[in-house]
């Protein structure tokens, strides 16, 4: 049975539901990160109901779903951002326990968040070096006690920031504040401050939103040329961005999971389709509707 539920986790089907309270299993054997029957909400709003989902190191997974189906919240939940009412979160064979944000990268996580995210107060090189500060050596009780960073280390941090930007092509950059930047560029340096700390998962919420064409292509060269050294949750509306990047998809509708697998065959899903053609077709404000009577009790089925 063991065996049958992690290939389930693995192909992020599965329900949490039949583990016995007394014994769990160390769940998602051989993943990076599994999530296991997260459920989510604000009020009476269901974010997240009984996902399951597992990466394994080096892969690329994407999240896709319509507006509000949760893709946010799952990542959110993942960086300690919110608290789950129910599930668990296994990072590398262990619980990972509501992680201070600052603290992620410690652990190998980054994320870029959906829209951009850069200190406007800070160059872009500052903001890299922030994404590198799990490098510095001088440790907590220095920060704490506010000493200031030795000369070489501030050095060494500068050279991984740099080294970072050149890597995504933005090199040139470095001394620009960002909001004097194009949206794309800002984007670039969002994902050079979540590369340099060196992670074994990135989150991706939405990069390729304001990106042209061209600007798509050269990001996703630049993802898979990180396939097998770092493990990728890619969230975006872009279908065909998602499906050239990520060779299994995970789909979330309402909070729940509806389809998994290949991306081939998650994307011809019929429910995923409805999902989608529900999002478009609707008439304004019906989304919100199915919503609001969730929140009076009744199931998504019903909406
Ligand atoms: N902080 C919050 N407080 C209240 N409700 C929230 C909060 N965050 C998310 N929600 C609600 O939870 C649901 C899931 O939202 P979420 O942002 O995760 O969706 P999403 O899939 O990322 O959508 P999008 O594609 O539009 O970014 C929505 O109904 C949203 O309104
Ligand atoms: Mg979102």
């Amino acid at each position: 049975m063991e065996a049958s539920r992690d290939v389930a986790a693995a192909s992020g089907s599965v329900s949490a539901g039949d583990r016995p309270a007394s014994a769990p299993a160390p769940a998602g054997a051989g993943s990076l990160l599994a999530v296991e029957g997260l459920s989510v909400r604000f009020g009476g709003v269901v974010a997240l109901e009984e996902v399951s989902i597992a990466i394994a190191p080096g892969e690329a997974l994407g999240v896709i779903g319509p507006n509000g189906a949760g893709k946010t919240t799952l990542f959110n939940a993942i960086c300690g951002f919110v608290r789950p009412q129910q599930g668990r979160i296994i990072w590398r064979g262990e619980a990972l326990r509501r992680v201070r944000t600052d603290r992620l990268i410690r652990h190998g996580i980054a994320r870029t968040l959906q829209g951009v995210g850069l200190f406007s107060g800070l160059t872009v090189l500052e903001n890299v070096m922030v994404g590198a500060e799990r490098f510095r050596s001088s440790g907590w009780v220095g920060s704490l006690l506010g000493l200031p960073r030795s000369a070489r280390e501030e050095e060494s941090l500068r050279a991984r920031a740099l080294d970072a930007l050149a890597r995504l092509g933005c090199a040139d950059l470095a001394e620009r504040m960002p909001g004097s930047l194009p949206y794309a560029s800002q984007k670039r340096v969002a994902l050079a401050r979540a590369l340099v700390g060196e992670p074994q998962l990135l989150l991706l919420d939405e990069p390729a939103g304001g990106l042209d064409a061209g600007e798509l292509e050269q990001l996703v060269e630049l993802l898979h040329g990180l396939r097998g050294a770092v493990a990728v949750m890619l969230v975006d509306h872009h279908m065909e961005f998602v499906a050239h990047v990520c060779e299994r998809l995970v789909a979330l509708d309402f909070g729940r999971v509806i389809a998994a697998g290949d991306a081939a065959t998650v994307r011809r899903d019929p429910r995923v389709i409805t999902a989608y053609l529900g999002e478009e077709a609707a008439a304004p404000g019906a989304r919100a509707q199915a919503q609001a009577r969730r929140r009076e009790g009744e199931g998504p089925g019903d909406a």
